[in-house]
């Protein structure tokens, strides 16, 4: 039977799991904790797409033997074939493991709910946490559940703004807003990232190069442009690099032909949306699929009008707005987009001189708590203020 004092065990589960955040994609994270006589004598995350799960982790490294213990999962235990690894409820069965404590069902349809039957089976005693704790854990799954019930990328909007909501400089003007820590930051997020996207005009202005710097490197994420008439200049950034790091850009059917050839000669892969079906919007979330690689974690850096076409198309699902303290006070530089009050302030938290604010959609179908995200809680542990929950929003609206 569920007890109160699992929960502790599955929270340590839990920050085990977060440990693979950036290396599992486009699996889930997931952590295992074997405990007996109310002591831990295994832990074990799931650390590398491709790599063993947490629970054979957990029970090859036990300090003691794990018959009659009881296993913590943060995710139901696998009980399909035909992947990288195998299942792992045999294994549980086999190591006479007494009882699986699990944080939330497995979404994947050849797992939800067999892997519980499975060990049920067995004689194995199996508690799922209540509704309101298994949220947390659906939580810390929530990509895993977009990729495999809703067939999309879990989306992030990230924007730099000032004390007085001004996100670019005088008429427009390029203007660095943020300290180091927080650049550093926007970096780390980019590399657990598969793609990044931004208006054309934002190239236009800006010319960035939108690559990984200055963190340890997982990956170099795909840049992608929006850009209906094809303005994308040759001589930009993401161009000239295109060969290094994949450039996409997503256009429409009637943007001019002759500005195709030279761009597709850099190197950069040029897509559009079938015609009248998607917007630019849907096709750059799925312009991982033109090279067989679907998105897990899609970042957008947009200016105010692709935020507000964001929020109007309502596809992000996580929010963050750094606010630096600087107050611009020039009426001809663009204001931040509005926030949506449906986007819920899930933490705030200061990144050297800057604020980071970030809000959760709670109309989406990966918002399943008020918890702040996985990258939140990890950020905040990196960073020695601790989380504030308090419920000050940064200005962004007149
Ligand atoms: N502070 C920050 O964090 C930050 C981040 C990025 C940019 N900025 C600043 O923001 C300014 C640029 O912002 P902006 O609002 O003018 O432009 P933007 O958001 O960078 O780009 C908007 C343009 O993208 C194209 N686009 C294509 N598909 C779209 C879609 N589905 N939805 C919306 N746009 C789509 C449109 O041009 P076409 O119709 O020609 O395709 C649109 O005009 C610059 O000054 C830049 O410095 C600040
Ligand atoms: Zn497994």
């Amino acid at each position: 039977m569920w007890a109160e004092s699992d929960v502790q065990f599955l929270d340590r589960a839990s920050r085990l799991a977060m440990n693979g955040r950036g290396w599992v994609e486009p699996n889930p994270m997931v952590g295992c904790v074997i405990v007996k006589n109310d002591r831990i004598i295994g832990e074990g995350f799931h650390s590398r797409f491709g790599s063993p799960h947490a629970e054979p982790t957990a029970l090859s490294g036990c300090t003691e033997s794990p018959n009659g213990a009881t296993a913590y999962v943060t995710l139901e235990p696998c009980c399909h074939t035909h992947k990288k690894t195998p299942p792992c409820v045999p294994l549980l069965i086999e190591h006479r493991i007494a009882r699986v404590v699990i944080g939330c069902v497995d979404p994947n349809p050849q797992v939800n709910g067999n892997g519980i039957r499975q060990l049920k089976q067995a004689g194995i005693e199996v508690d799922l946490a209540p509704t309101l704790v298994e949220a947390r854990f659906k939580q810390l799954i929530s990509p895993f559940i977009l990729r495999t019930l809703y067939d999309r990328p879990y989306v992030t909007m990230k924007w730099a703004q000032t004390s007085d909501g001004k996100v670019a400089g005088h008429e427009g003007m390029r203007l660095k807003i943020t300290d180091e820590p927080a650049n550093r930051l926007v970096h780390w997020l980019r590399t657990r990232s598969d793609a990044i996207v931004v208006g054309i005009n934002t190239v236009l202005n800006d010319d960035p190069s939108l690559t990984v710097r200055g963190v340890d490197v997982i990956r170099h994420p795909e840049r992608i442009i929006l850009d209906r008439k094809l303005r994308t200049p040759t001589t930009s950034q993401l161009v000239r690099t295109a060969l290094l790091t994949p450039t996409v850009v997503v256009t429409s059917l009637t943007a001019p032909s002759a500005h195709f050839e030279p761009l597709v000669e850099k190197g950069v892969r040029v897509v559009w949306p079938p015609a009248e079906r998607e917007d630019l919007l849907q096709a750059a979330l799925r312009a991982g699929e033109y090279v067989k690689k679907n998105y897990t974690h899609v970042l957008i850096e947009p200016g105010p009008t692709l935020a507000s076409a964001v929020f109007r198309a309502g596809i992000c699902d996580r929010l963050w707005v750094f606010e630096s303290p600087q107050t611009l006070d020039d009426p001809s530089a663009p204001r931040a987009s509005t926030i949506p009050p449906w986007f819920e302030l899930s933490g705030q938290l200061r990144i050297g001189q800057d604020l980071l604010y970030e809000y959760l959609n709670t109309q989406s179908p990966a918002y399943f708590t008020h918890y702040p995200s996985v990258d939140f809680l990890l950020t905040s542990e990196n960073h020695s203020s601790g989380v504030d929950f308090s419920d000050s929003r940064p200005k962004t609206d007149d």
